[in-house]
């Protein structure tokens, strides 16, 4: 099969991978890729939201499968129209992706299905939200009902903190559309934990739990990121939390995606908190998690295009996967200044001698590959640095050998991931 895949980061680097890997697969093109994708797959210089060129680009090489990566395209409708182009694709459509692109279409699900989420209000009007955040208290979450870019919610600890939210995105119009409709809720208390599962509009198959690491710096502190790292299984998961999950979040939302008209193809990702009245849903993602998908597929002892191909079709029942005994690790390397302002164009060395670290994978996500071979970085985050080991504690002593054998001066990493 000839195989577009879209997007160009560590989740794109770490599908690449094991979509190369799959006896289906004869063709792989990435668009747009990058310095490590390009080792699996041809890369296309098309960006992810570039919806038309993506379509037209699928038609003129004959295409048979579209694998989507990232939520934009998504959100923007990519799926809907490589469908209506005969073309088959792995994702939801743009109206199932609303579980995504819009919180408060999300909150309103769980409220009409009885699926456990913080208690809420919707708002469009800043002196209503304000009112309201004046009733409730705090500390209470502020959140921009449209994508923006992880940067689109505010856990405030005092009400002038919470109003200034509401203003920032009511009144100042600082998100843009993704924040002229919000949602307030409950501020819930509990370690989190990402749950995956792949669907196929009816059928519902778990995949793995991780734990990521938000904040820029260790123990905690910085400003909150795309992720600096994560481990999979999550610590705290047990088949009987995942079968909860499954029972009280997963499944209903799929129920109720279906019976609502808008069936969910495509990679579920619940972001869950646990709470003392059990597992409640934060939000939902309808894509791999960024670094969690690099942390996941190297557990998978399946292939994963198969699989896949599956939740295109409709056709997961019949699927079983198998997984890897052994746990996972990723710790994301990011350019020095990174979740604000860095540099491009340094060079990255001696990426070969950390792949070597038995059990590792060097995943790329911002990285560029010069004309003379150096490879450089060319994004906030830079790599995604993956161990297995026989438990936590191997995975991660093998992902920071790796790290420390990669000769990177501007770059920088947390030290604590999956401790
Ligand atoms: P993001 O991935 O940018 O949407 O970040 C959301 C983060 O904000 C979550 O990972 C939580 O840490 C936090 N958060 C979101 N909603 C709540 C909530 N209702 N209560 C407490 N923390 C929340
Ligand atoms: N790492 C979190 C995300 O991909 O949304």
């Amino acid at each position: 099969m000839r195989i577009l895949l879209v997007g160009g980061g560590g989740r794109e680097h770490a599908l690449a991978w094991a979509i190369a890997a799959s006896p289906l697969c004869t063709t792989l093109y990435c668009a747009p890729g990058n310095a490590g994708i390009a080792k699996e797959a041809t890369c296309v210089p098309i960006v992810a939201e570039d919806v038309d060129g993506l379509v037209t680009f699928a038609q003129e090489n004959a295409i048979d499968f579209v694998v989507v990566g990232p939520e934009a395209p998504l959100v923007a409708g990519l799926v809907d129209r490589l469908t209506a182009a005969g073309i088959k694709a792995f994702g939801p459509t743009a109206a199932a992706a609303a579980l995504e692109g819009s919180k408060g279409f999300t909150k309103d699900l769980c409220a009409k299905y009885d699926i456990p989420t913080a208690r809420y209000r919707r708002f469009t009007d800043a002196t209503e939200a304000k009112a309201y955040v004046a009733i409730e208290g705090a500390p209470i979450v502020v959140k921009a009902d449209g994508l923006a870019a992880g940067k689109g919610v505010v856990v405030a600890q005092t009400v002038e903190e919470a109003q200034d939210a509401v203003d920032a995105m009511l009144t100042e119009g600082g998100f843009g559309a993704a924040g002229a409709s919000i949602v307030v809720e409950e501020c819930l208390v509990g370690p989190e934990l990402s749950f995956f599962a792949l669907c196929d509009g009816e059928t519902a198959l778990p995949l793995a739990t991780a734990r990521d690491h938000k904040r820029a710096f260790d123990n905690d502190e910085g400003p909150n990121t795309g992720g600096m790292g994560a481990v999979s299984p999550h610590p705290l998961a047990t088949p009987e939390l995942e079968a909860r999950i499954m029972a009280e979040v997963v499944q209903p939302t799929l129920k109720a995606m279906e019976a609502e008209g808008t069936p969910f193809r495509g990679i579920l990702f619940a972001g869950l908190m646990l709470t003392e009245r059990g597992p409640q849903l934060i939000e939902h993602n309808v894509r791999f998690g960024d670094p969690e998908c690099e942390t996941l597929l190297p557990r998978l002892n399946s292939d994963l295009l198969t699989a896949l191909i599956a939740a295109a079709d409709g056709t997961l029942r019949h699927l079983t996967l198998r997984w890897r005994p052994e746990a996972a690790v990723t710790v994301v390397m990011a350019a020095n200044g990174y979740p604000g302002s860095y540099r491009k164009g340094s060079p990255i060395r001696a990426l070969e001698a950390a792949g070597q670290v038995p059990g590792t994978i060097v995943f790329h996500a911002g990285t560029r590959a010069e004309a003379d071979g150096t490879v450089t970085a060319h994004g906030g985050r830079v790599l995604a640095v993956t161990a297995l080991g026989a438990d936590i504690a191997e995975a991660r002593s093998r992902a920071y050998q790796a790290v420390d054998r990669i000769d990177w001066p501007e770059g920088f990493c947390r030290r604590d991931i999956a401790v």
